[in-house]
């Protein structure tokens, strides 16, 4: 049994989600970081654990329902309970809708939105028997999701199912103590962002009230305040982290 708190975060390996676990191993908690390839993970990792925090790599490929759900069971079954997920993965396959393909819709909503609906059901049964704090589950949606955005229909879509699936779980599971939430971002500096050319970054950078992109450990932050006890009292919202760029 794990004396600390045990958080499940997907997509660990960089960008936000490697943010993210930093953030929660610094805040104490034991993180359980994940993606599909070790090599990013496992250094990640190894700087916390150095650092006198706490970090275990596991490798899983998100979009494939019977291994994320048995890595969450494993977490379970290795540490005795799982207090915060942090479902983060997440991929993008822009185009316009009339020359998008299913294959094209359908991986970016098994992806983003059915691993988030998967690992929540996985880890569900263990969160609601927690005493103390109790369970608390994040999920990483984007104003893409708030809002819409030409060229995103399948991310839109998928982001936008995440809001709807967190409410609905938050009414499910507020009886047992666990709490759900979303957190929003709007332009953040990641490979995601990168590859945007400078004309769309600057397009992009106009209609943000606080004329820049946000880094990770600014969304990291926010995800580490509703996985905190101080947030027992938020459940079912959508926080945006957008340098007010949808109100
Ligand atoms: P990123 O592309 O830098 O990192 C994505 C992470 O997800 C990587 O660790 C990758 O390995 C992992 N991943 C992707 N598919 C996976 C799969 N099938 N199985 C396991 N892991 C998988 O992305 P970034 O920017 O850090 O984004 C993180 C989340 O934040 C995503 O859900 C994204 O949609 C969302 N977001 C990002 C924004 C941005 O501006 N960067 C804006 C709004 C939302």
């Amino acid at each position: 049994m794990n004396d600390k708190r045990v958080a499940f975060v997907t997509g660990g390996s960089r960008g936000i989600g490697a943010a993210i676990v930093k953030q929660l191993a610094g805040d104490g908690l034991h993180v359980v970081a994940v993606a599909r390839n070790l090599d990013k993970l496992q250094s990640l990792c190894q700087q916390i654990t150095d650092s006198g925090h706490s970090a275990e790599p596991v490798v899983c490929d998100i979009a494939d329902p019977a291994a994320l759900a048995g890595a969450i069971e494993k977490t379970i079954e290795k540490h005795g309970h799982l207090d915060v997920l942090v479902n983060n993965a997440g991929i993008t396959r822009d185009g316009l809708i009339l020359r998008m393909d299913d294959e094209d819709f359908d991986s970016v909503i098994n992806t983003n939105l059915k691993s988030a609906f998967v690992a929540i059901r996985a880890a569900a049964r263990s969160m609601i028997r927690l005493k103390g704090v109790g369970g608390r589950i994040i999920n990483i949606s984007s104003v893409a999701g708030v809002a819409g955005n030409a060229g995103q229909t399948n991310y839109a879509a998928s982001k936008a199912g995440l809001i709807g699936l967190s409410k609905s779980v938050a009414k499910e599971l507020a009886g047992k103590n666990v709490t759900c939430n979303v957190v929003a971002p709007g332009f953040i500096t990641t490979d995601m962002t990168d590859v945007l050319n400078d004309q769309i970054k600057d397009l992009a950078r106009s209609h943000i009230p606080l004329k820049r992109f946000g880094n990770p450990e600014e969304v990291a932050a926010v995800v580490a305040f509703l996985a905190s006890p101080q947030a027992s009292y938020v459940t079912g919202q959508v926080i945006c982290v957008d340098g007010g760029m949808v109100m």
